[in-house]
């Protein structure tokens, strides 16, 4: 939430922070701004809505040059989304500006007082307290980063802040809690931003920054400190993608792009970590296989596309670990006062690696004792750098605000995840689990099964455009298909901005099926025809289409009993049980994402969403 990006360097600062913000611009689309240090002043440009308008207004109305800078573009808390609010924050001298992602909790109070001392406030933000406090930190100490590090000890909440002066030349200064801040190192010019996505076509050389600490960046320097002044310790790291990787290669839209990426991110979430002989070596993570074995209990914690990751794990842990398993919303674990203790294993899903929510229920679980391992696809983020243990995902990237890649690849990561314990525990290939082989068989050629799904699609296109106005969709799933109809439907909804929901379809019965009337579209998902829970399902569809409803049904290959009460037939390429969700996902992605383009809406930047929730 929020983007941030500074520069100190050779470059057009203005025009370096413009093209990070483009890269960041999926982290917050309701207003940008920047801020040039030029010769002994500070230039700024700041607009409503999205980036694009700031460049409209720059190009009206050029910034002086200027080769150090700050930017954001935002994701509104604290006030609208106005001009007045976009930042950079000023100070009433109008020498410094700050730019902020996070909250400042204790905001009214510092406002107050600063009232009392005479400041004058412009915007309805908390941010802008940071602006005037450290003008006063900087007039005492006439040092910018000391200046930074005296405000961050007046501050609660969760910030990064990013700040210049116009009377400290050539340096940029930030800081970091609970929130992202990365350092780019270039060629004689230094980056700060929270993703390295917004400097890696400069730099693929970073520093990861830990919580509490202050960075300066100046020519030829990078000084580190925890906010009491003394040296911390940082991680340098080279980021394993480079920039055709955060571009659009060809498509019109990042989802499209993403979607098409599935097989190779699946098969990259695989590789040395399943061999061509069956062999599962997940030593990376760093749990002791007695650690594995006296775990009693598993909690997944996650937020929404990962939480539903979540759900599917439960059934592969407890399959092959025969360990109890629960699946808990990130934000309600920790208010619940959930029984977590030493021998318990909390598994922490997040793409960004960022979400808030599930930030506080790891750090929640780890006060209670327990062990945390963290699935992530963000190198050296918040969530991994504070669990135990750790597993990333490779889906490289991902842009589109809705996510697609990520989930296929956390789902696959806890597929590892369980075979790995059951694996340690012995129970992995007990009579009742003797299937892991097949299944591993199967995800070693689930690339090759992706492309198939991915390259079949037109249908489903077609499907999705003849549906533009309807205005609800259910999604109606059992065993493995419900958590894949609950996706189906949140992608919908944050897409093509529909009434979309989905129903474990053994509910039905209970309560919604009094929603379906005429011509109602509702997709199912069908589990093979070998399960026990096929014919049932089938049962449902007639059901629901006895009652009126248009039934889109999400097939294997070769079933025929579900043709009769099919208005539509998706097909999917046979796989093992287990593994029916990364198949049966695909289709119900490039559906919301047609229907959502059909309707005219921005695929890749819904509205009122940010891609990485850094806020509760
Ligand atoms: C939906 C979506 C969100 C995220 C959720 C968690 O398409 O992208 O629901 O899945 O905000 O984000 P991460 O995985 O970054 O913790």
């Amino acid at each position: 939430m929020c983007g941030i990006v500074g520069y100190v360097g050779r470059a057009s600062a203005a025009s370096v922070i413009i093209s990070g913000l483009k890269r960041l611009e999926y982290r917050g689309y309701d207003s940008s701004g920047l801020a040039v240090l030029t010769d002994g002043g500070l230039a700024t440009a700041k607009s409503a809505g999205k980036l694009a308008n700031l460049e409209d207004l720059l190009r009206q109305r050029p910034l002086p040059g200027g080769s150090t800078a700050i930017g954001h573009t935002r994701w509104a808390t604290h006030g609208g989304p106005t001009s007045a609010n976009a930042h950079p924050h000023l100070d009433n001298a109008k020498r410094v500006a700050v730019v902020h992602n996070g909250i400042i909790e204790n905001f009214a109070a510092l406002r107050a007082e600063l009232a009392e001392r005479g400041h004058e406030m412009a915007s309805e933000t908390d941010t802008e307290v940071v602006a005037h406090l450290l003008a006063e930190h900087f007039a005492a100490t006439g040092d910018l980063a000391e200046a930074m590090r005296g405000v961050c000890r007046r501050l609660d909440g969760a910030f990064t802040l990013v700040a210049v002066h116009a009377d400290v030349p050539d340096t940029v200064v930030g800081a970091r809690r609970d929130s992202p801040l990365v350092v780019g190192v270039g060629e004689g010019e230094y980056f700060l931003a929270s993703d390295v996505a917004a400097f890696i076509a400069h730099t693929r050389e970073a520093i990861e920054l830990g919580q509490d600490q202050v960075v300066e960046l100046r020519p030829g320097s990078v000084t580190v400190t925890d906010v009491h002044g003394e040296p911390a310790e940082v991680r340098p790291y080279t980021v394993d993608w480079d920039v055709s990787a955060a571009e659009k290669g060809g498509y019109d839209q990042f989802m499209l792009k993403e979607i098409a990426e599935q097989p190779k991110a699946v098969a990259d979430t695989l590789r040395g970590r399943i061999d061509a002989e069956g062999n599962l070596t997940l030593d990376e993570i760093g749990l002791a296989a007695h650690v594995l074995r006296e775990v009693d209990k598993i909690i997944v914690v996650a937020c929404g596309t990962a939480f539903h990751a979540g759900l599917i794990a439960r059934y592969a842990i407890e399959r092959w670990t025969r360990v109890p398993c629960e699946v808990e919303l990130a934000s309600e674990f920790r208010y619940r006062h959930p029984i977590v203790d030493s021998r318990s294993l909390v598994v922490a899903i997040s793409q960004s690696g960022e979400t808030m929510d599930t930030l506080m229920a790891l750090r929640h679980a780890r006060e209670a004792g327990a062990k945390v391992l963290a699935i992530c696809n963000t190198n050296g983020s918040t969530i991994p750098r504070e669990s135990d243990a750790v597993l990333y995902t490779h889906a490289g990237p991902e842009v589109a605000v809705a996510s697609t890649k990520a989930f296929l690849t956390q789902v696959v990561a806890c597929y590892l995840v369980a075979l790995h314990m059951g694996q340690a525990r012995g129970t992995a290939d007990t009579a009742w689990s003797g299937d892991v082989a097949t299944v591993k068989r199967e995800l070693l050629g689930m690339d090759k099964l992706l492309s198939q799904v991915v390259e079949a699609m037109e249908p489903v296109r077609e499907l999705a455009r003849s549906l533009r106005d309807k205005n609800t969709v259910l999604f109606l799933g059992r065993h493995l298909g419900y958590p894949v109809a609950l996706e189906g439907a949140l992608k919908l909804k944050e897409l093509a901005y529909m009434h979309a929901e989905g129903f474990a379809a053994g509910e039905l019965k209970h309560g919604p099926i009094a929603l379906i009337e005429q011509d109602l579209p509702v997709v199912v998902i069908v589990p093979r025809e070998d399960s026990p829970l096929h014919d049932k399902i089938v049962s449902n569809i007639q059901e629901i289409r006895a009652r009126g409803a248009r039934t889109i049904v999400v097939a294997e290959d070769g079933d025929k009993a579900v043709v009769p009460y099919a208005d539509h037939l998706i097909r999917t390429p046979r796989t093992h049980s287990m593994l029916q969700p990364l198949i049966a996902t695909v289709p119900l992605q490039v559906f919301a994402c047609e229907l959502a383009t059909a309707r005219g809406n921005e695929v890749d930047q819904p509205r009122n969403l940010a891609k990485s929730v850094t806020v509760e």
